[in-house]
């Protein structure tokens, strides 16, 4: 069913969410809060842990969130799962996060790198708690005892002060880009070879009023849906 579907979700313009505080989807009482010393200092004592089973912690993670919500596998791409590049990504994001945990400024250029990858897949807010609920839990099921429910509560505030950040940010990039947000079904129009080994595909919108269409930007992913 349809063609290639391409998420230009960077040049949009009406504002795609459902949610007019994305924040909403952060739960109450996780809500612009910021970490109490106590926890910072839980979160801090959990980076050896981290960088001793971090990659177990998201494989973990992966596996149990896909295996609940199979939906999701159509952002993730498989191969990044499957060559480990996306838990990697992700452990090593958890860490320069408990890292930075006293002051997150110098974590700004990672945080729009993630925005910016988030926003281009059409990643929505309420998309968060599922994220949330499954890395707490592979947290739990990779360490054990080891996780009090002190630590628990440290690592899940600290998800959502993380998360808030990103949610603002992707609203953002949501808002104020041309364009629509949305997946949108392609067809191929045209194939030319261009050599032996390469071949150009052109694809065009199937709702003809996407057209024109914006310029690419970095980043952008396009899929096959069959
Ligand atoms: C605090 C929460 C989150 C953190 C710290 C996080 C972190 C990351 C990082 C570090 C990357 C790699 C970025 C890059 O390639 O440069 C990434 C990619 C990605 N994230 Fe997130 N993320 C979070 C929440 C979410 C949520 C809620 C979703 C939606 C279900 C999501 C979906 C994705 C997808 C689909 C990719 C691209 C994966 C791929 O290429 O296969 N993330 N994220």
């Amino acid at each position: 069913m349809g063609g290639p579907r391409c998420g230009f979700a960077t040049q949009v313009s009406a504002p795609p969410l459902n949610l007019q505080d994305p924040t909403l989807a952060v739960p109450e009482r996780y809500r612009h809060i910021t970490l109490d010393a106590a926890q910072k200092d839980l979160i801090k004592a959990s980076i050896p842990a981290l960088q001793a089973h971090g990659f177990d912690i998201t494989k973990q993670f992966y596996h149990n969130m896909l295996d609940a919500h199979p939906e999701l596998k159509e952002i993730f791409n498989t191969a990044n799962q499957e060559h480990f590049k996306q838990p990697k990504a992700l452990a090593g994001a958890l860490l320069a996060y408990a890292a930075n945990i006293d002051d997150l400024t110098p974590l700004s250029g990672a945080v729009e790198l993630m925005a910016a990858k988030h926003a281009s897949l059409y990643v929505r807010p309420e998309q968060y708690a599922i994220v949330g609920t499954h890395l707490i839990s592979a947290i739990g099921q990779v360490l054990g005892d080891a996780v009090t429910p002190e630590l628990a509560e440290a690592w899940t505030a600290a998800y959502w002060q993380l998360a808030e950040i990103l949610i603002i940010r992707e609203n953002q990039l949501y808002q104020t880009s041309k364009g629509w947000t949305d997946w949108a079904d392609f067809r191929i129009a045209r194939k030319e070879k261009e050599s032996e080994e390469v071949t150009s595909f052109y694809l065009e919108p199937v709702d003809s009023s996407l057209k024109p269409l914006p310029s690419f930007l970095p980043g952008q992913v396009s899929k096959s849906s069959e």
